[in-house]
């Protein structure tokens, strides 16, 4: 058996692409099944053009159970999935609450069926801090109590999360970890991928780098009101090639036996909390604009702060963030230049 080949579904995704190149830096073979809904075949031209290799790709759908059947009976030999596919637009999981529960859900369900009759039956979720909602303590820790979801999509990653544990406890041949993710942001050093948002984007750093690059007329602060010291949002923000290799170390653990229990949880962020202000500050020092943007009300749904405490990924996992935040902001504003033609 070939021990080194993976699937990663959603692997033309933001965090899926990136870490479709740190798994062929450590050698597995990949294979990536993508519906493209959120992504282009563009993005495994990019990821080829990095590592040298060509992972295997098939476009499919998820939600189609017998397609996925089909798969599995063609790649017997996967010795671990990395499971990205999702949608995962907060504010359009409000407006279509039975698109997010059929695309994140469902689908999720027919891939455990699959992988718990492999012969090696290791599974790694992405899953994120919106399970926490705002939580009672900084950092977070794993231990932090999951809060009633703020929206669809955070619902589906809680109901993931307990379907993964439930079906953990009756197969004991399934080992799986979920990591929370906290704000990924930034893009590969080679700016050949990154993150590619659809239409106007919902997250703080696709808007900056956008608006930087005259996509944007301004951004929108929401909220200086807040509890904080400059009275915007606090979060944690991670480069996506940290988080990227955080599911590398993941899957090594469970492709090595080292697991202490079959099912896991991680926090996967840098430990530092950043304000809204901090992250543009952050920008204008590394592009060296003055970014164009003003104060405006608070969004529906949004926590006043979230960052992680990450022992528990820095001890058991062996894994800790590396990139500053002015780094990550850099090789985003490198990637928007890159697609802008700038
Ligand atoms: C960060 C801060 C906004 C845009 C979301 C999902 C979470 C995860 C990461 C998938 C907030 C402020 C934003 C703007 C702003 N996604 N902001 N102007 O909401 O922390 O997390 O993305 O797993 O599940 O909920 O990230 O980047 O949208 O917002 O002021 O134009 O930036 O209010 O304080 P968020 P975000």
């Amino acid at each position: 058996m070939n021990m080194k080949k993976i699937l990663v579904t959603g692997g033309l995704g933001f965090i899926g692409s990136h870490t479709v190149v740190e798994l062929q830096n450590e050698g597995f073979d990949v294979v990536i099944i993508d519906n493209l809904s959120n992504s282009s075949l563009d993005v495994l031209q990019g990821i080829t053009s990095i590592t040298g290799k060509a992972p295997i790709f098939e476009k499919l759908d998820l939600k189609h159970k017998y397609s996925v059947k089909e798969f599995f009976k063609t790649h017997s030999d996967i010795v671990g999935v990395i499971h990205f596919a999702a949608s995962k637009a907060v504010g359009e999981s409000v407006e279509q609450p039975l698109m997010y529960y059929e695309n994140n859900l469902n689908t999720l369900i027919y891939m455990l069926d699959e992988v718990c009759n492999l012969a090696s039956s290791n599974f790694i979720f992405s899953s994120s801090c919106t399970v926490y909602g705002q939580a009672d303590e900084m950092p977070i820790t794993e231990n932090a109590p999951v809060k009633p979801a703020e929206s669809p999509y955070g619902n589906t990653k809680q109901i993931g999360e307990e379907i993964i544990s439930d079906v953990c406890r009756v197969n004991s041949n399934l080992n799986a970890i979920s990591l929370r993710y906290f704000n990924p942001i930034g893009a590969h050093k080679s700016a050949k991928i990154g993150e590619l948002p659809i239409g106007v984007p919902q997250n703080l750093v696709p808007f900056i780098t956008q608006t930087a690059s005259g996509l944007r007329d301004f951004l929108s602060v929401f909220g200086n009101d807040y509890p904080t010291p400059d009275g915007t949002c606090i979060r944690d923000y991670i480069h996506v090639v940290d988080l990227a290799k955080a599911h590398v170390v993941a899957l090594q653990r469970l492709l090595k036996g080292g697991n202490e229990a079959n099912y896991e949880t991680f926090n996967v962020g840098t430990g530092v909390g950043s304000s809204v202000l901090e992250v543009i500050q952050s920008f204008e020092r590394v592009s060296g604009l003055k970014l164009k943007y003003q104060f405006a009300e608070r969004r529906s749904g949004d926590i006043i702060t979230a960052y992680a405490n990450t022992d528990k990924a820095n001890s058991k996992l062996g894994w800790t963030s590396k990139s500053t935040l002015d780094e990550a902001m850099l090789s985003a504003w490198n990637w928007e230049k890159k697609i802008r033609g700038l």
